[in-house]
C-alpha cells in the first residue's frame, strides 16, 4: 500500500517539521490538493508552494488538480517540481490532450473521477494514463465521511486495470482512516490518500500512519 499524505490538513506553522515527520513515519508520497474556488468550492494553494515542499522533503509530489482548465496550469506545476499531475475527467472536454501534455512535460499523468462519474468513463483513457484516482468524497474539503457506495466502482476499475496490459496505479482519496482503509484495499486500491487520519491523528503523525498500515 502506497500512502500519499495530503498536506491540506497539516499545521502550516510547523510545515518543514511536519514534512520531516511524515518522511520518518514512512509516508510514500506527498499529495498536494490544488483547488481554485470554481471547480470545487474551496481555494488552496498554487505552484509557488511546490519548491518549498521540494526543499523540505525528497518525497514525490503527487499533485491533484481540482481546477477548471487544468491545461492552463500543468506547465507551471511541472516546472515547480510535480512528479505526478492528476486531472479530473469532469468539465474537461480535451482531457486526453491534457494527459498527453502532462507526459510531455515529464510527469506521470493521473485521471480523477468524482463520486457521480461512472467507472466506464475512463476505459478509453487507460492506454494513456499512469494512475486512476477514485474520489471517495465530494472533492473540496478534508475531514468528510468516506462514501462506501464508491467501493463497487473501485472494484470495477480494479478489474479493468487487471484485464488491461498497462501498468496503472489505482488511487483512492477521501475519508480514508483506520476504519475505512481495509475496505479500500480489499476493493483493489494501490495508493490511498489521507489528510485528517494522518495530520489530525490525536497521537501524532507516526501513530496515524501506523494505524493506517496496521489496519
Ligand atoms: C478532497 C481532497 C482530499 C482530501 C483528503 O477534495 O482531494 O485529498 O482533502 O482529506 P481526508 O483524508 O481528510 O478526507
Ligand atoms: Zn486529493
Amino acid at each position: 500500500m502506497i500512502i500519499s499524505s495530503s498536506i491540506i490538513s497539516l499545521n502550516f506553522l510547523l510545515f518543514e517539521q511536519e514534512l520531516k515527520l511524515s518522511e520518518q513515519a514512512g509516508i510514500d508520497w506527498l499529495h498536494i490538493d490544488v483547488m481554485d474556488g470554481q471547480f470545487v468550492p474551496n481555494i488552496t494553494i498554487g505552484p509557488m508552494f511546490l519548491p518549498f515542499c521540494k526543499k523540505a522533503t525528497n518525497l514525490p509530489l503527487d499533485v491533484h488538480l481540482m481546477v477548471n482548465h487544468p491545461e492552463n496550469h500543468i506547465e507551471a506545476f511541472a516546472k515547480a517540481g510535480a512528479d505526478s499531475l492528476s486531472i479530473h475527467i469532469e468539465n474537461n472536454p480535451h482531457v486526453l490532450r491534457t494527459v498527453q501534455n502532462i507526459k510531455e512535460l515529464g510527469c506521470k499523468a493521473g485521471i480523477v473521477l468524482n463520486p457521480g462519474t461512472p467507472a466506464e468513463a475512463i476505459t478509453e483513457l487507460l492506454p494513456f494514463v499512469d494512475m486512476v484516482l477514485v474520489m471517495s468524497v465530494n472533492p473540496g474539503f478534508s475531514g468528510q465521511n468516506f462514501l462506501p457506495e464508491m467501493l463497487p466502482k473501485i472494484r470495477k476499475i480494479r478489474k479493468y486495470l487487471d484485464l488491461s496490459k498497462y501498468k496503472i496505479l489505482l488511487q483512492v482519496d477521501g475519508g480514508i482512516n483506520k476504519d475505512t482503509v481495509s475496505s479500500v484495499i480489499e476493493a483493489g486500491a494501490d495508493v490511498i490518500v489521507a489528510a485528517t487520519a494522518i495530520y489530525k491523528y490525536p497521537e501524532g503523525i507516526k501513530a496515524g500512519v501506523d494505524a493506517l498500515r496496521n489496519s
